[in-house]
């Protein structure tokens, strides 16, 4: 039986995912970069200066930048997307996502988020999720960001569960993979073209149960 699932927080708790897609395109038009949805889909789960070297990367003529104008334009976005979330509510919870929240603590479950964001608190504070989890992943604390495994091998051992006994719940391509890297039941939202490696996927929150997942879970681990 599982002992912990870890939950991502932006697209998966809420649709903060798309927040970050808005502040990205804001801050790429005015550099003159356009940040198209299938770029947005190689931002999903990557820290913030990783996300703009990216973004830059993907200029016609790649600009060549100091670490200050890096930070600048990294603040910048910040600043984006800070304005966006300040107006996040309770109602901004996905479908389905605080029945299951329930579901899972009913079944003995600890609970965690694992994101790399540092407006991390303030999301779960907005959403009024801040005392439903068990330990929220300290983004001051990861060395190395999804999709190296850390974020989420750092909830299990906070949490002393052993790695098999967590189940990871994603919604980007990078951070289904650092699920996998770090040997954990991955459970995909989104396409099963860009989460290939889940093990177990829908297409929306409101499709998840924990009936579904903790079978799901089961047949995975039987065989191991
Ligand atoms: C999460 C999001 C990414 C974001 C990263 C850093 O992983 O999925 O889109 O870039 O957090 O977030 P931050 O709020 O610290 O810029
Ligand atoms: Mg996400």
């Amino acid at each position: 039986f599982p002992q912990a699932v870890i939950f991502d927080l932006d697209g998966v708790l809420t649709d903060t995912a798309e927040f970050h897609y808005l502040a990205w395109k804001q801050l790429g038009a005015e550099l003159g970069i356009e940040v198209d949805k299938a770029l947005n889909e190689q931002l999903k789960g990557v820290s913030r200066l990783q996300s703009l070297e990216r973004i830059l990367a993907a200029a016609p003529v790649p600009p060549v930048l100091t670490a200050e104008e890096m930070e600048h334009l990294a603040a910048k976005k910040n600043a984006h997307y800070t304005a966006l979330i300040a107006s996040v509510t309770p109602n901004d919870i996905l479908p389905g996502i605080a029945a299951l929240l329930q579901e899972l603590r009913a079944a003995g479950l600890k609970l965690a988020v694992g994101s790399a964001s540092r407006n991390a608190p303030f999301v779960l504070e907005r959403l009024g999720l801040d005392s439903a989890f068990d330990y929220v992943v300290d983004a001051g604390r990861i060395q190395r960001g999804k999709p190296d495994p850390e974020t989420f091998t750092n909830a299990a051992d906070h949490l002393k569960v052993p790695y098999e006994s967590c189940i990871g719940v994603e919604d980007a391509a990078a951070g289904v993979e650092a699920i996998k890297r770090a040997g954990m039941f991955a459970v995909g939202i989104g396409s099963a073209q860009t989460l290939r490696q889940a093990d177990y996927l829908v297409t929306a929150t409101e499709l998840l149960s924990a009936e579904h997942i903790l079978a799901a879970y089961s047949r995975w681990i039987d065989k191991a």
